[in-house]
C-alpha cells in the first residue's frame, strides 16, 4: 500500500515536471511564424498542440481534436478521412459525454478547464475538468465535478476516454438516469453497422427515419421504413433497441465505411463500471450513425435501478475506460470482414490490458492495487441429488452490499463478474478495493445466492472463500415444470415476425426475439381464447407464449389476459402444502394474480401485486429483471384428477403492460 502511495507520488511528480517542461517547450515554439508549432516538438511520436479553442494530439496513426475547454470531441482524422466525425454537426454535438438527470434535465457536462497530465514518448493525457458551484450552478447543471480524461497512446490508432465523476457531501439531492458517451459520425460515409458476428448490415440512413420517408409504428423509437433512400431497406422496421445488448456481451460495437474501408469502434474491455450486472441490457450503436458507450441507464429496469443521490450522500466512480479504436483495410478485399474480425483482435487485447496500467488518475487503481476473490460453488437441490453438485457456468459477482438479487438494481457502485468452471470454481480477479457481497445465480436453478459476509477488499489481497453451497428455493418434489430456470423467456414461443415488421439485423435464430411487434401476434394466435396450457400434452416451446400481453380484440378495448395450466394429480394430500415456484424474466406496470381451480374467486390465492417497469416487451428484450416467488398453497385447494392454476395479468392499460415467465414449478409437499 505504502509502496503503491510512493509510487504514485513519484508518478505526479513526473507529471508536473513533464506539464512544466511542455509549457516551456510551448513558449519557446510560439517564435516561429506561419510554421504549425507542435509542444510536441519536444516529442516525436505524440505531438500536442493546444490553442484558445482546441487542443489537438496527433500521434502519427489518429489525430484527434478536442474543443477547449469544453472537453468536446471535435474531429478524429483518420486516414483518408479528414474527419471521421460528422462535421455538419456543431462542436457540442459530435463526440461527447452526456447525462439524463432529475426532471428530464439534459447535461453535456461541459468542462472549464483543461490540463495535460502526461505527455510522455508513449502517450498524451489530458483532464478537462469542471466543479459543480452551487451559486452559479444550482438547478443549471447536474451537481457533479467532472474530470474527462482523454488518453492517445503511441501506436495505438485510437482514443482511450474515461471519466471520474464527483458529489460531495453538500450536493443537493438528484436522480442521474443516464450516463453515456456518444459519437455521431459522417452520415454520408459509415452505412455500415456491426454489433456481434450475426447482428450486422447496412443500415438506414438518420433522415430515412424522418415522417416523409417513414411510419411510426407503436412508440417513436419504432418506424416503418416507407421510402428510404436506398431503396433496398424499404419495408423494414428500425428500432435503436433493437440493437441493445446484455453488459456482458456488450464489448465491441461500431461502424464501416464502405467508401473509406475505414472502421469505428467502441471498446469496452471491463463491465466494473457498468450499473445492473451482467445481464442489464442497454444500446449499442443505431441509426444516424450513432455509437454509444452505455455507463448509467435505466434501459430494461425502469427506475427500480438505484439512482437517487440525497444530500448528503458523497460519492465518486471512475466510468471506462473505454476505447474509441479506427481501423482500415483495403477497399478491394472482404473489408467488412476485415474490420470486425481486427476489432475483434483488438477487444482480446485490451482485455488482456485490462486493468489498464496507463491511466495517470489516482482514481483508477492499476492491477497491484486490486484484489481477488476465489472460491468454488456447489448447488445443493435436496429432491434432486443428496450430495451437491458443482455449479457450472454460474455467475458470480461482487457488488455492494444488499440484499440476494439486489446486484440488479444498483445503479452507484462497481460489480465484477466471472463465470465458474465446469467444477464450480471461479476467479473475481482485478476487484477494486472496497466493500461487496458476493452473489450468485445458477443456470438451471431457481432464486438468487448471496454469501452471508461482508467482503472487504484491499490492495494486492487475495481472499479464498473455499467451498460455498446455495440451497435453491425447494419444498417437495417436482410435480410438473415449464420452462428452464435462466432469467429469460428464450426457452418459450417465440413468433415470427409479421412479415410487414421485419428488420434484417435480427434474422438470426437466437435475435429472434428482438423483431418488432412480437406482442401483438398473441392477439393473432389466440384470437378466440387465451392460453391454455396442458401438462403433459403441450411442449412451452411451442405452446406458451414468451410474454403475457393483454389481448387486444380490435374493438378499441385491451384485455386482460388470464392463462391456464391444465394438469392431473393422481393423489392429493390435503393434509399437506404444495408449492408454486414462480420465477419472472420481466415485468412492466402489470400484476400478476394466482387463482387454484376457482377462476372465478374474488380473493387471488397469490398477486404479485403491482410490479415493474422495464419495458422489455415494448423494447425487445427477452427479459428484464428477475423475480422469484415462493407460493404456499394448502393441499385442500387440490382435487384428485383434473385441476387449473389461472395466471392473470390484471393490467391492460397499454399493450405492453406484460409479464415475461422465467419459469414455474408445483412442488408436491415435502416427504
Ligand atoms: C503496462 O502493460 C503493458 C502490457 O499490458 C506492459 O507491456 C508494460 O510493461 C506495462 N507497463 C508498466 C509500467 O507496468
Ligand atoms: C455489511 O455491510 C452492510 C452495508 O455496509 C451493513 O449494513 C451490514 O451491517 C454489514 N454486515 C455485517 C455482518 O457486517
Ligand atoms: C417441443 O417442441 C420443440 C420445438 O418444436 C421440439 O424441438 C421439441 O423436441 C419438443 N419437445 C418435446 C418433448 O416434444
Ligand atoms: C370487445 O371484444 C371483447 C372480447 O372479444 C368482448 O368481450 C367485448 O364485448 C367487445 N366490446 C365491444 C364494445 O364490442
Ligand atoms: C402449511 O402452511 C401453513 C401456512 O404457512 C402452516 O401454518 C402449516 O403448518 C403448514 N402445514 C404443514 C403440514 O406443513
Ligand atoms: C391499448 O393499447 C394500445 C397500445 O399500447 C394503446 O395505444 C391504447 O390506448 C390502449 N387502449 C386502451 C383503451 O387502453
Amino acid at each position: 500500500m505504502e509502496v503503491a502511495e510512493k509510487r504514485r507520488e513519484l508518478v505526479l511528480w513526473i507529471m508536473v515536471t513533464v506539464e512544466s517542461l511542455l509549457f516551456l517547450c510551448a513558449c519557446c515554439a510560439e517564435i516561429p511564424p506561419r510554421k504549425v508549432v507542435w509542444d510536441g516538438d519536444c516529442n516525436p511520436h505524440i505531438r500536442l498542440k493546444r490553442s484558445e479553442e482546441t487542443v489537438i494530439i496527433d500521434n502519427g496513426l489518429v489525430e484527434v481534436t478536442i474543443e477547449n475547454p469544453s472537453g468536446h470531441v471535435m474531429g478524429i482524422k483518420y486516414m483518408g478521412m479528414d474527419n471521421v466525425l460528422e462535421c455538419g454537426n456543431p462542436n457540442s454535438n459530435r463526440g461527447y459525454w452526456d447525462i439524463v438527470w432529475d426532471d428530464n434535465a439534459f447535461d453535456k457536462m461541459e468542462t472549464k478547464h483543461v490540463k495535460v497530465v502526461a505527455h510522455t514518448d508513449d502517450l498524451v493525457e489530458l483532464s478537462f475538468t469542471k466543479k459543480w458551484h452551487f451559486t452559479t450552478d444550482h438547478g443549471k447543471a447536474v451537481p457533479l465535478n467532472i474530470d474527462k480524461r482523454f488518453v492517445v497512446q503511441r501506436g495505438v490508432p485510437g482514443l482511450y476516454m474515461y471519466g471520474i465523476l464527483e458529489r460531495r457531501h453538500d450536493f443537493p439531492e438528484a436522480q442521474m438516469y443516464q450516463l453515456r458517451i456518444v459519437f455521431k459520425l459522417k452520415e454520408d460515409k459509415f452505412g455500415f453497422m456491426a454489433l456481434s458476428d450475426t447482428r450486422q448490415g447496412i443500415v438506414p440512413r438518420g433522415g430515412d427515419r424522418d415522417s416523409s420517408r417513414s411510419q411510426t409504428l407503436a412508440f417513436k423509437e419504432a418506424v416503418l421504413l416507407t421510402n428510404p433512400s436506398n431503396p433496398q431497406l424499404k419495408g423494414e422496421v428500425d428500432d435503436k433497441y433493437q440493437y441493445s445488448c446484455e453488459n456482458k456481451d456488450n464489448k465491441l460495437h461500431g461502424w464501416v465505411s464502405d467508401d473509406d474501408a475505414v472502421g469505428f469502434w467502441i471498446i469496452t474491455p471491463s463491465n466494473e463500471f457498468r450499473t445492473g450486472g451482467p445481464h442489464k441490457q442497454d444500446l449499442t450503436s443505431h441509426v444516424g450513425p450513432i455509437a454509444l458507450s452505455m455507463f448509467v441507464s435505466t434501459h430494461y429496469t425502469g427506475i427500480d435501478i438505484d439512482v437517487t443521490y440525497k444530500k448528503g450522500e458523497a460519492w465518486r466512480k471512475v466510468f471506462g475506460p473505454v476505447l474509441i479504436y479506427l481501423n482500415s483495410a483495403s477497399s478491394d478485399d472482404d473489408h467488412r470482414n476485415t474490420l470486425w474480425n481486427d476489432a475483434k483482435r483488438q477487444l482480446s487485447e485490451e482485455i488482456e490490458r485490462w486493468p489498464y496500467n496507463f491511466t495517470r488518475s489516482r482514481d483508477f487503481p492499476h492491477a497491484e492495487e486490486r484484489g481477488e476473490v476465489c472460491g468454488q460453488l456447489l448447488v445443493r437441490d435436496r429432491c434432486l441429488d443428496e450430495e451437491p453438485t458443482q455449479a457450472q457456468s454460474a455467475f458470480v459477482g461482487l457488488a455492494a452490499p444488499g440484499n440476494a438479487g439486489s446486484w440488479q438494481t444498483e445503479g452507484k457502485g462497481y460489480q465484477f463478474w466471472a463465470q465458474t468452471d465446469n467444477t464450480g470454481r471461479f476467479n473475481i480477479k482485478n476487484v477494486r478495493a472496497g466493500e461487496y457481497n458476493l452473489y450468485a445465480w445458477v443456470h438451471g436453478f431457481i432464486g438468487d445466492y448471496k454469501l452471508d459476509l461482508n467482503i472487504t477488499i484491499q490492495p494486492g489481497n487475495k481472499i479464498n472463500l473455499g467451498t460455498l453451497i446455495y440451497d435453491p428455493p425447494r419444498n417437495g418434489p417436482t410435480l410438473w415444470e415449464i420452462g428452464i430456470p435462466d432469467r429469460t423467456a428464450a426457452e418459450f414461443f417465440v413468433p415470427e415476425p409479421h412479415p410487414a415488421f421485419v428488420n434484417t439485423l435480427c434474422l438470426d435464430a437466437a435475435d429472434k426475439f428482438r423483431q418488432y411487434g412480437l406482442w401483438d401476434r398473441y392477439s393473432e394466435l389466440y384470437h378466440h381464447g387465451d392460453l391454455v396450457y396442458t401438462v403433459g400434452v403441450s411442449n412451452y416451446s411451442r405452446d406458451w407464449f414468451f410474454a403475457h400481453v393483454p389481448r387486444n380484440t380490435g374493438n378499441g378495448t385491451n384485455w386482460s389476459t388470464t392463462w391456464q395450466i391444465k394438469y392431473n394429480l393422481q393423489d392429493v394430500n390435503e393434509e399437506g402444502n404444495y408449492t408454486l415456484q414462480l420465477a419472472l424474466a420481466a415485468a412492466s406496470y402489470a400484476e400478476l394474480q394466482i387463482r387454484f381451480n376457482d377462476r372465478e374467486a374474488v380473493e387471488p390465492c397469490f398477486t404479485t401485486s403491482r410490479i415493474g417497469y422495464d419495458n422489455a416487451v415494448a423494447r425487445h428484450g427477452i427479459h428484464g429483471l428477475y423475480r422469484s416467488y415462493t407460493i404456499i398453497i394448502p393441499g385442500k385447494r387440490f382435487h384428485k384428477g383434473d385441476n387449473a392454476i389461472f395466471l392473470t395479468q390484471t393490467r391492460s392499460h397499454g399493450s405492453f403492460d406484460a409479464v415475461m415467465y422465467d419459469y414455474i414449478r408445483l412442488e408436491a409437499p415435502a416427504g
